[in-house]
């Protein structure tokens, strides 16, 4: 078979199996690319100092109070279950504190206030919890103590579990999916330029 033929079948056979595919499985390969750069930007790459941890809560703290604050006044959010145990914003304030940080200037999160944008931000901001467990165990082996209310928040809940049942419960369209899709990436976007920003800032 000709080299660029089979790449086209296996890209169309990819791209049709994400069709019919579930709303997660359909976000985590559409969006695979830019979550290897925010792991990437987001890992502390190996600095578990208390700058490089500060930095990381930083760039969390340009996004997710201001999104919180935005998405706490949508509809949509009201039918994720245990969404009342979700909100994270305070614990990061409360990290921040005790580093004797200010809160960074809050980046401009609006958005289309409608399902499917809903769903593909919270995917996000679920899906970072997955992170955040990753980066908790680094922290905790630290000699130097650190707060971590943030990334410890909802450990004992499987926040995670019941948000992808929801998700996947969810009649969406076609074009539910892209809009879900489109605002998973801008999500995962304004996560990079946070990091970028807060890099910059800091230097
Ligand atoms: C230290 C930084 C991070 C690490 C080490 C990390 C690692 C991981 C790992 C191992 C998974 C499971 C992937 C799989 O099931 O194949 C995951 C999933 C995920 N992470 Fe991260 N992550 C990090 C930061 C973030 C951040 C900051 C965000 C959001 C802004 C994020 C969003 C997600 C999402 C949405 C998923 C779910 C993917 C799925 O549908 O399974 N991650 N992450």
């Amino acid at each position: 078979m000709h080299p660029e033929h089979s790449m086209t079948s296996f890209s169309s056979a990819v791209e049709a199996s994400i069709r019919g595919s579930s709303a997660r499985t359909l976000l985590k390969a559409t969006t695979r690319d830019l979550h290897e750069r925010v792991d990437a930007r987001f890992s502390m790459s190996g600095d578990s100092t208390r700058d490089g941890y500060r930095n990381m809560l930083l760039a969390h703290a340009r996004i997710l109070p201001p999104l919180e604050e935005k998405l706490a006044r949508s509809l949509h959010v009201r039918s994720i279950p245990h969404m009342d145990s979700r909100w994270r914003s305070s614990h990061l304030r409360e990290d921040l504190r005790a580093l004797n940080c200010e809160v960074p200037t809050p980046m401009n999160m609006s958005f289309d206030d409608a399902a499917p944008s809903v769903a593909g931000i919270m995917y996000v901001l679920e899906g970072s919890r997955i992170g955040s467990g990753f980066l908790l165990k680094q922290v905790l082996r630290n000699t130097q103590e650190m707060p971590v209310a943030f990334l410890s928040h909802g450990r004992e809940q499987k926040l995670w579990p019941s948000f992808v049942a929801w998700l996947d419960a969810e009649p969406w369209t076609e074009d539910d999916r892209l809009r879900m899709r489109e605002s998973a990436r801008s999500i995962f976007s304004a996560y990079l330029e946070a990091a970028e920003r807060t890099s910059t800032e800091n230097q």
